[in-house]
């Protein structure tokens, strides 16, 4: 029996509440195919801070890299300033495990609706490889002459070709993996910012022809591709972009598969420890009501599961999402929806856990 070691971050918000549900469920399917998961909690959140002043204790990075995955809930608390716990739980994770690679699949499951009009699950399947350590994020930057009229603000987006390089590897190797188009599309703004992706571009087809013959090449400026996510979302196998043009398209990604509440993605470091999330937020609103949605974090479980090698797992998690969702159990997935629908968070990890032992 195959066993792993899995870091658990619950966060703040409803955070603790959907990653119960998703626990639930991967253990559910783990424990069918032979695997066994020990999870060990971290109280790191907003709550924590207030009560210490400590957002993440220095020991915590050390300790974490010593497990076979992180599994968290949600980060950010209503009393606290926007920024703290995000810079200093969220970002400080991926930048210290150099989680470089920001996994997001967008994927239409069946009896999820879509805002795009005649589009439907064979429309819609793609994932988004964003670079997760650099660019815009990397904090160089500074402000002089403050609260003067001349007051300047720099923001360097910074790139190393290595940082490019070993982004793009790991796009094209997913482009190889997925097996569906064969086709990497580079979103960039080659027209405007001809430095950085210029760079991007060279690199890009560098790899793509040396390394990647097989794998068809795309550009796409990213303004362009806000629209072609829409229009022709068909078009998409696997994107690779920097960091704040990647952040920007997942949020758009996730719309178009059915929203936040099924959204999910992965901080991986190949080589390393990697972290899967919902990426909805905390929704603090309905903590402790048992009404928020936990699809999305059941699938960064699966996302896990798949990660840890566990494939059979994680597949059993994705088809029992996908039977609970065609049940037609689940009023919808907003929490108003699923509140005034007599449903509940611990109802649907419920569900979906008995489909993962079972079906
Ligand atoms: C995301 C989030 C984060 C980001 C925030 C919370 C720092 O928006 O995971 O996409 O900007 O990367
Ligand atoms: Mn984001």
């Amino acid at each position: 029996m195959a066993r792993y070691k899995i870091a658990l971050l619950p966060g703040d918000g409803t955070g603790p509440e959907v990653l119960r549900e998703g626990v639930k469920v991967v253990k559910a399917a783990a424990k069918r195919f032979n695997a066994e998961l020990d999870t060990t909690r971290y109280d790191f959140g907003g709550d924590r801070y207030l009560a210490t002043g400590e957002v993440l204790p220095d020991s915590a990075i050390e300790e974490l890299k010593g497990y076979d995955a992180i599994y968290l809930g949600a980060i950010g608390h209503p009393q606290v300033k926007p920024g703290i716990l995000e810079q200093g739980i969220l970002l400080r994770i991926r930048f210290e495990m150099d989680q470089y690679i920001n996994l997001r699949p967008v994927k239409l499951y069946p009896s999820v609706d879509t805002p795009i009009k005649n589009k439907g699950p064979e429309d819609i399947d793609f994932v988004v490889v964003r670079e997760n350590s650099a660019g815009l994020y990397t904090g160089l930057g500074g402000i002089a002459r403050k609260n003067t009229p001349y007051e300047i603000a720099v923001q360097e987006m910074v790139y190393s070709r290595n940082e490019v390089d070993r982004c793009l590897k790991y796009a094209f190797e997913t482009a190889r993996k997925r097996n569906k188009d064969s086709k990497l599309t580079l979103c960039g703004k080659t027209n405007v910012l001809t430095y950085v992706y210029d760079l991007w571009e060279r690199a890009f087809h560098d790899m793509g022809q040396k390394e990647f013959p097989d794998i068809e090449r795309d550009y796409a400026h990213v303004d362009a591709i806000t629209m072609w996510m829409v229009k022709n979302p068909e078009w998409f196998d696997v994107i690779v972009t920097g960091n704040m043009f990647g952040d920007i398209i997942t949020d758009l990604g996730a719309m178009i598969q059915g929203g936040m509440g099924i959204a999910a993605g992965g901080n991986i470091n190949p080589e390393g420890v990697s972290m899967f999330e919902p990426i909805g937020g905390s929704a603090p609103k309905y903590t402790g009501q048992n009404v928020i949605n936990p699809l999305a974090c059941i699938f960064a479980g699966q996302m896990l599961l798949d990660h840890l090698g566990e494939t059979e797992a994680a597949d059993c998690v994705e088809k029992a999402c996908v039977a609970f969702l065609e049940s037609g159990k689940l009023p919808g997935l907003s929490a108003k929806e699923i509140k005034e629908g007599g449903s509940s968070t611990s109802a649907i990890g419920d569900a979906i856990a008995d489909y993962a032992a079972t079906a």
